[in-house]
């Protein structure tokens, strides 16, 4: 399968796609968590694209695409995938196409999660995530069982830097007027399917699974 998980910030991208993932047994390519990574390691990429990311902004496309053409020549990208946070503009949703026309792999599928944003808003300044291991929680939502800590590996829970509510607002911003044409541009491909994102998580994912049933993805 080669999907997309489409939605704005706090939609629950990184949250259901784990699951995905696994079930589908493709990897989970979050290009967030990507430079998330490089600002944690120092790296001159990292450090070019903290600044758009505290801002709220988008990274600039070239730098993007360039990251993904690289992480989709990684062995375990060679039957498929989950994108979650890309693309996130027209030209990089037509690099994309180009780049897998080559290859002779179209996508299968990309999944909008819809949410309402006074309830994104409320999700994000809310989330903590695990330092070691990646795992998200919310503290109203889907509290750790200790404070501050990770229930999987007891790593030290953090709020992402961009998780401000003036930083979120700024991202929903650039959501509207930046992603959002990508719901068109694959509506006309037919490739678009929406899943309603609120209610319990695990309810989403039972939505998620029965699109993906009919694709012959369990
Ligand atoms: P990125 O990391 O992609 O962030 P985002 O798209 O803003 O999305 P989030 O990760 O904030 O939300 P999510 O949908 O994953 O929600 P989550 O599951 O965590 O991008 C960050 C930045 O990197 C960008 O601003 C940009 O600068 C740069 N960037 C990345 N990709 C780029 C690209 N392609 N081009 C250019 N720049 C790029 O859930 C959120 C919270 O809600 C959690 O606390 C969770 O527990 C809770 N929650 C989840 N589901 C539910 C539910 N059903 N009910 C209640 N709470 C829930
Ligand atoms: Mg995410």
């Amino acid at each position: 399968m080669r999907i997309i998980l489409l939605g704005p910030p706090g939609a629950g991208k990184g949250t259901q796609a784990v699951q995905i993932a696994q079930t589908a047994s493709i990897p989970h390519i979050s290009t967030g968590d990507i430079l998330r990574a490089n600002v944690k390691a120092g790296t001159e990429l990292g450090t070019e694209a903290k600044r758009y990311m505290d801002a709220g902004e988008l990274v600039p496309d070239d730098v993007i695409v360039g990251m993904v053409g690289d992480r989709l020549d990684e062995d375990d990208a060679a039957h498929g995938f989950l994108f979650d946070g890309f693309p996130r503009t027209v030209p990089q949703a037509e690099s994309l196409e180009a780049l897998l026309v080559d290859r002779g792999t179209p996508l299968d599928v990309v999944l909008r999660l819809a949410v309402p944003q006074e309830e994104v808003v409320e999700r994000l300044t809310g989330r903590r995530t695990c330092s070691q291991c990646g795992r998200i929680f919310h503290m109203v939502f889907d509290p750790p069982t200790t404070e501050g800590r990770c229930d999987d590996c007891e790593g030290s829970l953090t709020q992402r830097d961009d998780d401000t509510e003036d930083v979120v607002l700024n991202r929903l911003d650039v959501y509207r007027a930046q992603t959002e044409p990508l719901e068109n541009f694959y509506w006309e491909r037919g490739l678009l399917r929406d899943v309603e994102a609120v209610g319990d998580v695990s309810d989403v994912q039972a939505r998620i699974q029965a699109v993906l049933q009919e694709y012959g993805q369990s």
